[in-house]
């Protein structure tokens, strides 16, 4: 049998396979060089800076000229940085300097790389929980697992919240101006309640989120934000208090919960008769083949280590995972008693769904 399957080998495609093994090995550690290159600020030192050696850029950015000219190699080796030869100097083009130093930019990067750098440092308890299939709860990562949540996520929310997502909605953007009550459900470090918040300063908001240590984080990043129409609480999605919510959202949260149905129910018995639930979701399709595209394969990865042992670690765990789709968010929706689902939006990254009672 053996003889049989090596005898029909293409020696080529395997060839080619090793090759793209290669490359993926190195883009897995450029991974924590990214993470490496944003904390140490050698990117920010490169920005608009012109060709500069090693030893220029060490003595800008502070940091030892060995390190820093064999991490200028490893990023010249990817396409990040563009080397001379003739010079020995190393330029960071303007697309790669926007992408690698601009926090307001839509294709900010850092944050996607520092949490796929904290799911995989968190990868070996996975691997042991899925053993067994436990579960492992958000609460359960480290903190670059939150941080790039955090960092990763609020580029997108600033491009879109405001000035698509919300107008897609049926009337919401005026009862908004006007002043209503919000809850920002699954808020994380609050980057959506923070960036409402400040949007509609006559409506009131309450960020939750079942993690402690996100919460507190969020009442930071409000105070230093100067935001005083926003409070934040520790609950799980099927207990966050208040009632007659004009507005509930949860961002890229919903696959992760346990009990997303049960968290459907909260929410029908919390929001008004006549208010909304907008659902940001990761971009999906229905079905697997679907998903097997570059976007797919990063939110399969994350879901692998993230989404699917977060929502295992907890009461029902219905693992959802992050390539769930529209179908099935729909079903949770009106599981939970929501007579009314449209999807109202999407990004390449992002499915934007609006619920109502
Ligand atoms: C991928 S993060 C998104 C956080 C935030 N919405 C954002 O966009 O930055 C998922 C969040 O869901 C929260 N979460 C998971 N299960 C939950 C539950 N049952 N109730 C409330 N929050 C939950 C996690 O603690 C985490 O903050």
């Amino acid at each position: 049998m053996a003889t049989v399957e090596q005898t029909s080998l293409d020696m080529a495609r395997l060839e080619a396979f090793v090759f793209r093994a290669v490359d993926e090995v190195g883009a897995t550690l450029n991974t924590a060089l990214v993470v490496m290159g944003d904390r140490l600020g050698l990117y920010k030192a490169l920005a608009g800076a012109g060709p500069l050696t090693p030893t220029e850029l060490a003595e800008r950015a502070g940091a030892a000229e060995r390190y820093v000219r064999e991490w200028l190699n490893a990023q010249a080796a990817g396409g990040y940085v563009e080397y001379d030869p003739e010079s020995g100097r190393y330029t960071l083009p303007p697309e790669q300097a926007l992408a690698l130093t601009d926090s307001d930019s839509p294709a900010y990067l850092p944050g996607f790389f520092q949490i796929a750098l904290g799911s995989v440092i968190d990868s070996p308890r996975i691997a042991e929980a899925a053993e067994t299939g436990e579960g492992v709860g958000w609460h359960q990562h480290n903190h670059d697992v939150y941080e790039g949540c955090e960092r990763f996520f609020r580029p997108g929310y600033n491009a879109n919240l405001i000035s698509t997502w919300l107008p897609a909605l049926d009337g919401v953007v005026e009862k908004l101006e006007q002043g209503v009550s919000v809850a920002d459900v699954g808020c994380g470090h609050g980057s959506s309640t923070i960036l409402m918040a400040k949007a509609y300063p006559n409506s009131t908001f309450v960020g939750s989120d079942y993690h402690e240590g996100s919460i507190e984080t969020a009442r930071q990043r409000a105070a230093e934000a100067g935001v005083d129409n926003a409070e934040f609480q520790v609950a799980p999605a099927s207990g966050f208090t208040g009632e007659k919510y004009d507005l509930v959202t949860m961002f890229d949260c919903l696959h992760d919960m346990g009990d997303p149905v049960g968290a459907a129910r909260h929410v029908r018995d919390a929001i008004a008769k006549d208010g909304t639930w907008l659902i940001v979701e990761p971009l999906a399709g229905d079905r697997v083949e679907d998903n097997l595209n570059p976007v797919g394969r990063a939110y399969y990865g994350f879901s692998t280590l993230l989404c699917t042992p977060a929502s295992l670690s907890q009461e029902v765990g219905l693992a959802l995972g992050a390539q769930a789709g529209e179908a099935r968010i729909r079903d949770v929706v009106t599981s939970g008693g929501f007579m009314r689902f449209r999807r109202a939006a999407e990004t390449p990254f992002n499915l934007v769904f609006e619920a109502r009672p």
